[in-house]
Parts: C-alpha cells; structure tokens; sequence
C-alpha cells in the first residue's frame, strides 16, 4: 500500500487513486481489474461517468481471484446534482453502490454544486445536466444544507464512510463548514500548473480539508471535447519546464506532473486507459522534487479552467464557477 492521506473522518485515503471518466464500458471492467493488479486501490467513479456496474465487475473478480479484498479498496462515488434534494440522496447513493455490488462508499462526494430538478432513474440514468436530456436547464430550490444533512445520514447509516464534496469554491464551503456536524472530508477539484487555485487549497489546509486533484494532465482530458483553449495550449507532457524537469530528475513528464501534486499534499487519480502506463502514474511519490522546481511549476498558473459546464453546452443557468 502506497502513502495515504488521513481524512478529518479518521479514515486513510490512499495518495494515488485510478480516475474512472470516460473510461469505456466495453473495456472498464477489465481496465479496473488490471489497475488492481498494478496496485491502484482508490478508484475514482462516479454515476455520471455511466459505467459503475462494470466498474464493479472489475472489483468482485479481483476479490474473486484473491488480488484483494474490499477492505483493501478505497472506493469513491458521486452525487449527481440532480439527486440533491434531500429524499434522492440516499435512493442515488443506494442505486450507485447496487451497481458497484457493494456495501458502503470509503468516499461519497456530491459532484457538483448546485442542485437539478429531479429526474427519474427510470427515465434516463445516469440523467445527464438536461432536465429533457436535450437543451434543459432546470435547477432545484434546494439550498445546501439540505443536501449536506442527507449526506450526513448516509454515514450514520453506514451506507458512506467518509463524505466531501466536488468543484466547490470557498464561499460554499464556507456555508457547509458553518452548519456541518460531519464535515467534508475531502475536496476534488480541477487541479494542474494551469489551474492551481492557490487560494482554495489554503482553505482547505487551514480546515482539515483533503484536497485530490483532477485532470493533472490538463488540457490532455479535454481535447476530445474539442476545447479551443485546450487545443491552443502547449501540452503539459511538452512543455519546456516539465520536459527539462523530467531530464534532471529521470522521469517522465506525467511523473513530474503527478509528484508536483503529492509532494505539495495532495491526492491525484490520473487515468489511464493503457496498462503499460498505469504502474508509471502509480510511481508519483517515491522521488522528491526540489522546492524551487515546485515552486516553478506553481508560477504556470494561468487560471485556466476546462471542466465546467459551460463549456460544454450553451446556457446561462449554469455559472456554477462566475
Ligand atoms: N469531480 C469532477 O468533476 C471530475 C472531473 C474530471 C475528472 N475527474 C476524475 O479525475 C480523473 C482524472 O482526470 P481526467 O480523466 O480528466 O484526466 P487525466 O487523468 O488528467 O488525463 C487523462 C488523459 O491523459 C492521458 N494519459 C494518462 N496518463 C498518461 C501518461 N502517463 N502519459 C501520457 N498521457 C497520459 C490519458 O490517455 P490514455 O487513457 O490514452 O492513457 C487521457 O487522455 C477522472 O478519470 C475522474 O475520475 C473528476
């Protein structure tokens, strides 16, 4: 077991998880039971991501084969936001966690903030941002505190170990940290040099809050959305100071990317679809970079950020990081 993180619940959050997103439903049952067998044991699903049964396919036949057993796994799941009423919780968590054929999440994040009007299961699941699954934004008038007491019942019912959230900024935590009685464990944010939200992780350091960062590798994740900004930037794996740091240290340059992350604290959940990469991005901790070399990747930042709805459909009722 490599490094872990130890969340304000009290339980351990291993430093390097495998991420589940647009990992194929053809190939993710296979592609998770191989990442067990290179020794990732976080794994980072989610409803949206549409593919948590084969996911879960991928756990019982390593457990089956003796690879590991469930304790040894940290899985992680998410709330979709239009399951954030405070009776849909519980149904998408319970739903989440039939797919992955398991007892309890180590981790249950709600995924984004900002809650949806309600969309059946039956009707189209995993439901999408779309209230007609087409052109539709419909919010719910569920403020927060809602959703976070739904939350919080989810780990009294053991149905969730640990409890956080997903793409929040400061003033929303805030808000939780003010009527939490279980308090967010972790954050999971967009996090890479072009994106460091310096200020956000402060936070959550002063707050005991784990931060794991997603899309590492930054623009690489959203070029096959055809992103004009992702495609206009210089590739983090070819950039000149992350491909100059990966000579001085003798690592690859996702290494490099990944270790910047560690070394500063936090946790990361790089994916892979290729089996020959995925013991390289598991090896992110073992080597130390020197302040200076972290600090010269930290002066990237350029406030780029690529995972927001916005860019991904036209409206203007989903501001979500204005
Ligand atoms: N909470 C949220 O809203 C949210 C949003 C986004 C992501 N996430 C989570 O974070 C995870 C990671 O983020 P991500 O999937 O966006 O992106 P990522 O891990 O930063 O990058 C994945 C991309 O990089 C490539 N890649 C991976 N390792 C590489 C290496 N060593 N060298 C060169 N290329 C490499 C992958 O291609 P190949 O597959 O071909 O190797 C893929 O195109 C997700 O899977 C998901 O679990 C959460």
């Amino acid at each position: 077991m490599g490094p872990t993180i130890k969340l304000s619940s009290g339980h351990e959050m291993p430093q390097v998880g495998f991420g589940l997103w647009k990992v194929d439903n053809a190939t993710c049952a296979d592609t998770v039971y191989n990442a067990i067998k290179a020794g990732y044991r976080l794994f980072d699903g989610a409803c949206d991501y549409g593919n948590e049964k084969e996911c879960g396919e991928g756990v019982a036949r390593a457990i089956k084969d003796g690879l590991v057993a469930r304790g040894d796994l940290f899985i992680t799941s998410k709330l979709w936001p239009v399951f954030e009423d405070g009776d849909k919780v519980e149904p998408a968590c319970r739903r989440s966690l039939a797919d992955w054929g398991l007892e309890y999440f180590d981790l249950y994040l709600i995924h984004f903030p900002g809650a949806l009007k309600y969309v059946d299961p039956a009707v189209r699941y995993p439901p999408g941002w779309h209230y007609d699954g087409k052109a539709e934004i419909v919010r719910s008038a569920t403020p927060m505190h809602v959703t976070w007491a739904s939350m919080e019942s989810l780990v009294g019912k053991g149905l969730a170990r640990s409890i956080g959230v997903s793409n929040f900024q400061a003033q929303l935590l805030y808000d939780v940290l003010r009527y939490a009685t279980v308090p967010p464990a972790a954050l999971q944010i967009e996090h890479h040099p072009y994106l460091v939200q310096k200020e956000l992780l402060a936070l959550c350091k002063a707050e005991g809050i784990a931060v794991t960062a997603y899309s590492s590798f930054g623009p690489a994740s959203f070029l096959e959305f055809g992103f004009k900004h992702a495609a206009a930037l210089v590739p983090l794996m070819k950039d000149d100071l992350i491909t100059g740091l990966a000579a001085k240290y003798g690592k690859q340059p996702s290494q490099i990317l990944l270790r910047w992350a560690t070394q500063r604290g936090l946790a990361v959940i790089p994916k892979t679809s290729r089996v020959e990469i995925m013991s390289q991005n598991l090896d992110c901790t073992g080597f130390d970079l020197e302040q200076a070399d972290l600090d010269s990747i930290t002066d990237k930042d350029a406030g780029i950020r690529f995972n927001q709805p916005s860019n991904y459909f036209a409206t203007d009722k989903m501001w979500i990081f204005g």
